[in-house]
């Protein structure tokens, strides 16, 4: 590498904790809903997207209002329901292998939440009401007592229960065939006797973000909000309950949140080179992930990238043999994939535009897309 590329590297402003992937902005004006999505994609880039917990506590102290807000989310799909995974950034995949479209019993109805039925050899998936009461999985990314997973029996929930629980005492419900169809799952069940079912993080709504992100984060308060309303399609916080959810009609006339996004992905082909200059001239910095919140934040931007791969402000040195990031923060939070490249002079670091978007080392005079963060 060039001297004076190093250089101009090591003077990059370090980040750290000050720089935030995307902001929200609280709109004191009351508008109608698409007036509202209309001004943020012109002043902002829409209007707010929450992917979990720890945005909706950022989101919450970025007002000190109290009262309705309208938020980036609503259900003019006609009615179309899509599959998610309960734990933010598990992406919900279709695999027909894994559902029994007959593992119902037959007092059972079809629903909108997701089950695993041991019966007779079936252990597969099944769509269910979310009124039933079963056991459930939750999963903790904490691992307390050094397990991922816990089975809970006691007290059988229904589907909306059984997701705050496991919210309130570990992370999530079990989600993704990862995590159901793995080892640790069948550990776990390994004692029941069947029959017996088992809600896992399966859920389906009709409701969709504004900027057409695949956030499966849902916070609705269940007191108030009912998605049998047809007429309340749009989606509002309610900053006196604790920021929980409900919907209104998109007609009424509310504050409401945007957000700003500081990342920008650069839908041109650059040499890693050429995509450094290009980020650090026209916005701050190529990006870097230092934990796995970026990690799926960034995830979702790649989405719409046309090169198979996109760059990140990850670099190998030659001369002291070690992966660093251009915003001088050393490589802790790691997520590369399996490929054998051995590290190299003259090698960058990129992230792969398909699933599960593992990064991967790459000769930097390849052309990719990139991102570049704004501040
Ligand atoms: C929001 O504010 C509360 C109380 O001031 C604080 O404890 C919490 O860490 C803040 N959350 C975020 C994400 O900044
Ligand atoms: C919350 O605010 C809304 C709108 O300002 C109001 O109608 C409602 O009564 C408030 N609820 C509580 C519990 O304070
Ligand atoms: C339903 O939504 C999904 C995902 O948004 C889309 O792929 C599908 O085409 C939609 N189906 C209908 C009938 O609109
Ligand atoms: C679908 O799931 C089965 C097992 O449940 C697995 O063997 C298969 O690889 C999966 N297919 C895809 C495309 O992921
Ligand atoms: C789950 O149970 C609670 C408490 O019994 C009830 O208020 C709620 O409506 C139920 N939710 C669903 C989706 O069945
Ligand atoms: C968890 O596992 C680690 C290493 O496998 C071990 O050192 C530690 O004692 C275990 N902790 C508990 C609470 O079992
Ligand atoms: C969402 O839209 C569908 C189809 O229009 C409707 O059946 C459902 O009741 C709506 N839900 C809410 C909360 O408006
Ligand atoms: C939800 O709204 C529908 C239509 O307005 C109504 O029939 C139903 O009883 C409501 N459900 C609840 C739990 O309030
Ligand atoms: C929505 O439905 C409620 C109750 O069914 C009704 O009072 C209200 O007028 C409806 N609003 C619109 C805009 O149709
Ligand atoms: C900054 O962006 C403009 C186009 O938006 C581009 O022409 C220019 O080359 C960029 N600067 C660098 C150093 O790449
Ligand atoms: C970037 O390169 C990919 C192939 O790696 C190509 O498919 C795509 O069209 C290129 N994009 C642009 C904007 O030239």
């Amino acid at each position: 590498m060039q001297w004076s590329l190093y250089l101009l590297i090591l003077m990059g402003q370090c980040c750290f904790f000050t720089c935030r992937l995307y902001e929200y902005h609280f709109i004191k004006e009351n508008k109608r809903w698409y007036e509202a999505q209309r001004y943020c994609r012109e002043k902002y880039t829409d209007l707010a997207k929450v992917f979990d917990m720890t945005d909706m506590s950022r989101l919450r102290n970025s007002t000190q209002n109290q009262g309705e807000a309208w938020i980036g989310l609503n259900n003019n799909t006609g009615g179309n329901r899509t599959w998610h995974w309960s734990l933010p950034g598990v992406e919900y995949i279709q695999n027909d292998s894994s559902w029994n479209l007959n593992g119902r019993e037959t007092w059972e109805h079809p629903g909108n939440c997701g089950r695993k039925r041991y019966k007779e050899g079936d252990k597969k998936l099944a769509d269910v009401s979310c009124d039933e009461a079963f056991y459930f999985i939750c999963h903790d990314e904490m691992k307390k007592d050094n397990k991922t997973l816990h089975l809970i029996q006691n007290p059988t929930l229904n589907w909306t229960q059984a997701q705050n629980y496991c919210r309130s005492y570990y992370t999530d419900l079990v989600s993704g065939l990862d995590q159901v169809d793995g080892e640790e799952y069948e550990a776990v069940i390994k004692g029941l006797t069947s029959p017996f079912s088992i809600w896992v993080g399966l859920f389906r709504d009709s409701w969709r973000w504004s900027d057409g992100s695949d956030f499966s984060f849902r916070y609705w308060d269940m007191e108030l909000f009912n998605d049998t309303q047809s007429n309340k399609t749009c989606a509002m916080t309610l900053l006196n309950r604790s920021g929980k959810w409900s919907s209104d009609e998109c007609d009424k006339e509310k504050p409401f949140f945007c957000y700003d996004d500081n990342l920008i992905l650069v839908e041109e082909n650059k040499t890693w080179e050429e995509a450094f200059y290009y980020c650090r001239e026209n916005y701050s910095d190529l990006v870097s992930i230092t934990n796995s919140d970026e990690q799926d934040w960034i995830q979702e931007k790649v989405k719409e990238a046309n090169s198979p791969y996109v760059w990140l402000g990850l670099r190998y040195t030659c001369t002291l043999g070690f992966w660093f990031w251009v915003t001088d923060e050393v490589v802790k939070y790691k997520n590369w994939g399996p490929d054998v490249t051995t590290d190299g002079c003259d090698m960058s670091g990129a992230m792969n535009v398909g699933s599960p978007h593992k990064w991967s080392k790459q000769a930097d005079n390849k052309m990719f897309n990139f991102i570049c963060s704004k501040k």
